[in-house]
């Protein structure tokens, strides 16, 4: 039985995809696979049992990616899963910044004991009247799963793109409609876009990019959207850039001590992914994720490991070695087949960073001794006997 722990709730129509070899109430300590949403993993103890944990979601600065590496365990995300409901999430923050639907919908709310509301309202309405977004600039930082969708569905509404990506890969380059303009430097998005859209994800090296520097280059009136994480934007700077006019409207996705009560911000509770489609794609596709490691020792979409597909084993066994990615590791493991008279049938060694992953299809099934001498070996941090 494969022990499994949801930290949040995980649609059901992923928790069925888990065969009956598989209990889903397990405890967090006995778990061997771990489902989580946005709970905050950094300070919790993780077992010796935990094999891999699966976020239903893009976003993955709640787990502690360098603490799970280095003992082991192999953390899956789910790119592109909720990315249809995050492009619509954003397109409906841009309208929002230039309609102002939401103070209509509050003097609605204010007069609605007003008899004659509907003739009221003819003359109130030019309090809210805003801009279209046809023909304004679109600035898209990042144009991974969600921002290759915004940048098109924006061309589709008549607006100019440009897009600013310096680890654009080969697909999403395809994906990318011909009109969207490419930006090699960030600072001409800042100076030319009317409405700038973040999409990269929060590590050190993004922490507080669109800054006080940014922003003095921006033009009067620009509108920011932040549903990626609130980390990216240097919120003191902004609440100035509010003040100046610089900016005209914030949409964050990330409502906190700062942005909660924050003028000329439009703050939303992280509703980007929040629709049923996107909740249940990311539930399919994370426990398929973590089924095909543990049954088969194969990583795809790993954010700590690198990815390694080897298919099912059609061999009598199959070894998997999460280790350091350091010279000899690779040598020492073959020898240690050999010594042992096992014939190492096929293999795959992949590395990510400071860290590395080798699958062996083996002529027999590795005994405890094998599995004792491959834990042995400097560098190795987890043998896994997977058939
Ligand atoms: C993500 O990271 O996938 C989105 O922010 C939505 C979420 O956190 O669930």
């Amino acid at each position: 039985m494969v022990n499994v722990h949801c930290l949040n709730n995980i649609a059901t129509i992923g928790l069925d995809l888990f065969s009956d070899d598989y209990n889903t109430k397990s405890s967090f300590e006995d778990a061997q696979a771990i489902l989580v949403r946005s709970a905050k993993m950094h300070d919790m103890e993780l077992s010796d049992n935990l094999l891999a944990i699966a976020r239903a979601g893009a976003g993955v600065n709640n787990i502690p990616l360098d603490k799970c590496a280095d003992a082991g365990i192999v953390v899956f995300n789910t790119p592109g899963a909720n990315a249809n409901a995050v492009k619509e999430h954003v397109i409906a923050a841009m309208l929002l910044a230039s309609r102002d639907i939401l103070g209509g919908n509050q003097w609605v709310q204010e007069n609605k004991e007003d008899a004659d509301i509907a003739k009221s309202a003819e003359k109130a309405k030019k309090a809210f009247a805003g801009q279209e977004i046809k023909g304004k600039k679109l600035g898209v930082i990042g144009l991974g799963a969600i921002g290759q969708l915004v940048a098109n569905a924006a061309i589709a509404l008549g607006m100019e793109v440009y897009g600013y990506d310096p680890y654009l890969s080969v697909n999403a380059a395809w994906n990318l409609s011909s009109k969207v303009k490419h930006i090699v430097n960030v600072e001409d998005i800042y100076k030319e876009c009317n409405y700038i859209t973040i999409h990269v994800p929060a590590m050190d090296s993004t922490k507080g990019m669109v800054n006080k520097e940014a922003f003095d280059i921006m033009q009067d009136g620009t509108v920011i959207i932040n549903c990626a994480r609130d980390v990216l934007v240097d919120e003191t700077a902004i609440k100035e850039a509010i003040a100046s006019g610089k900016v005209k409207k914030y949409v964050t996705d990330f409502p906190n001590a700062t942005t909660a009560g924050m003028e000329g911000a439009i703050v939303i509770p992280h509703l980007g992914a929040s629709t049923e489609e996107a909740e249940d794609n990311c539930a399919v596709m994370a426990v398929k994720q973590i089924v095909d490691y543990i049954e088969n020792g194969n990583i795809i979409n790993s954010v700590n490991y690198p990815n390694c597909d080897m298919g099912t084993c059609k061999t009598a066994g199959r070894v998997a070695v999460c280790h350091k990615n350091v010279p000899a590791v690779i040598s020492k493991i073959t020898s240690v087949m050999g010594d042992e008279g096992i014939n190492i049938e096929e293999m795959s060694n992949k590395s990510r960073g400071d860290y590395a992953y080798s699958m062996l299809d083996i002529s027999e099934p590795a005994s405890d001794s094998v599995v004792d001498k491959l834990s042995a070996i400097d560098g190795v941090i987890k043998v896994r006997v997977v058939v």
